[in-house]
């Protein structure tokens, strides 16, 4: 069965995921931050794009009250870790590579090169998933019958967002709307890649909305076109 599929994303008011120095989420506030463990806690693996990983170096490794909610719910006690990187270019030294008990994935091409193959290979399960771009379809598809995913939730970045967008498989999106102005016309935005024409625009539907000083936290449905 297909999992569940959650999106998270902060933004400013204009609607940028970065800064111009390229300081990542780090904008938002400390509620966001205790937001996205809460929906964390709720995933059985978490999938980015090899941007984020490099731009921010996550470890996806929970501690605490965290990681007891997550045993509570009968999950474990991390997350699977996922990256899709076509060209291998994600680093292997990166932190979501660090061994803590949840299996870290590759999600890559046929096209990768084979160094980076081999790099790569001797800290994560690799899965080639498309002849020069990745297979959306296949990564969830693997996740669900493999992996035994049945909530999968994707932290971005743009072009891992709009990627998935396109192929019809996000089902909700929880989104921070954070008081900033950050601007900048090449500073990234929540959904990069090629962008939609006007009839193939994605439609969403608002489930929740909470004002946590100025900063507003929203859950959307997706509708299926
Ligand atoms: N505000 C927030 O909540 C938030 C959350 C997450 C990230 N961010 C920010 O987002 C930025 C990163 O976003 P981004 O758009 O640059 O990068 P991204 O979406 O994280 O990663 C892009 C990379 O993923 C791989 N990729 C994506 N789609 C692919 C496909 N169909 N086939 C093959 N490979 C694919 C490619 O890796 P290869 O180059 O290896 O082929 C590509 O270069 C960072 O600045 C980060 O701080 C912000």
């Amino acid at each position: 069965m297909k999992p569940h599929i959650s999106l998270i994303m902060a933004v400013s008011l204009d609607g940028k995921i970065s800064t111009r120095d390229g300081a990542g989420p780090r904008f938002a506030s400390e509620a966001d931050g205790i937001r996205l463990r809460e929906i964390r806690s709720l995933a059985d693996a978490i999938l980015v794009g090899a941007g984020t990983i490099i731009a921010d170096d996550p470890t996806f490794t929970e501690r605490g009250k965290y990681k007891d909610l997550r045993l509570e719910r009968g999950l474990a006690p991390n997350p699977i870790k996922a990256v899709v990187s076509g060209s291998g270019s994600v680093p292997e030294t990166a932190r979501m590579f660090k061994p803590n008990g949840a299996p870290a994935l590759v999600f890559t091409t046929a096209h990768i090169p084979a160094n980076r193959l081999e790099a790569l290979e001797q800290v994560a399960e690799i899965h080639r998933v498309g002849a020069t771009t990745v297979n959306f379809h296949r990564v969830v598809e693997i996740l669900g019958e493999i992996y035994q995913v049945k909530h999968l939730l994707i932290e971005g970045g743009g072009q891992v967002n709009f990627d998935l967008f396109r192929a019809g498989l996000i089902d909700e999106i929880y989104l921070t709307l954070c008081p900033k102005i950050i601007g900048g016309r090449d500073v990234l935005t929540s959904v990069e890649g090629a962008g939609f024409d006007f009839l193939d625009i994605v439609g969403v539907e608002l489930v929740e909305h909470r004002l946590v000083d100025s900063e507003i936290f929203l859950r959307y449905r997706v509708h299926r076109n």
